[in-house]
């Protein structure tokens, strides 16, 4: 089936989010380092936002690093951190340069400050893009998010509604997410964009 038959005949999401699980396993089974797991997903996630871009999708958004994530042993953090050094600038220049608008979600002050300023500079890059968006989510955490966006919204003496809450997340102003997708087998959510998905479809995939 090609590209525009596709289109025609399924209905698409507008906002899909995934949890991209399973990296360190994969590379084990063969015989790998977790590093080389991770550099493959990375590689694999570049390729499918191409993909859904293609299929119409306006929004997605990648859980690449959890506040969880953050309690790994700090050999494996600086493999991700050197992955970001080494991929982050020049894939998301691929991936945004068809307007897609990036967004940076969580708390990025817990990385290292250069690699900080490799993920705000491509921020910027896309500053001018709009209608179609990437969240990149890194030392991110639902609940965390949920605190932040009351406290301001306390702070603003707003009172606190459905509304207030979410136009102060992270994702204001876009769609929820109609889709999660996690691969990896496992089946739960992981503190990942929890009041956004109020209404999501899971995915589960065992790959
Ligand atoms: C989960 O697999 C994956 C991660 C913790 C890191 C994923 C991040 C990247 C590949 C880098 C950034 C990517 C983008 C798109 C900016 P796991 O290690 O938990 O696998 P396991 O469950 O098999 O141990």
């Amino acid at each position: 089936m090609n590209g525009n038959k596709i289109k025609q005949e399924l209905k698409i999401p507008r906002h899909i989010a995934i949890i991209m699980d399973g990296n360190g396993r994969w590379a084990k089974k063969r015989l790998m380092p977790r590093s080389y797991g991770h550099k493959q997903g990375m590689e694999r996630m570049i390729g499918l936002l191409d993909h859904a871009y293609d299929l119409g999708v306006k929004y997605v958004t990648v859980y690449a690093l959890s506040t969880e994530n953050l309690k790994r042993p700090q050999a494996e953090l600086d493999g991700l951190y050197d992955l970001i050094r080494t991929r982050f600038t020049a894939a998301m220049k691929k991936v945004c340069a068809r307007g897609v608008r990036l967004k940076i979600i969580g708390d990025i002050s817990l990385l290292p400050k250069d690699v900080q300023t490799i993920v705000k500079d491509a921020e910027a890059d896309t500053e001018s893009f709009s209608g179609k968006g990437l969240n990149v989510a890194l030392c991110y955490g639902a609940r965390q998010e949920i605190v932040r966006a009351a406290k301001e919204a306390v702070a603003a003496g707003e009172e606190i509604t459905e509304e207030s809450l979410s136009a102060r997340l992270y994702t204001a102003g876009q769609p929820d997410p109609d889709l999660i997708i996690r691969t990896g087998k496992e089946k739960r959510l992981s503190n990942f964009l929890l009041y956004q998905s109020a209404y999501a479809e899971l995915y589960f995939s065992d790959k």
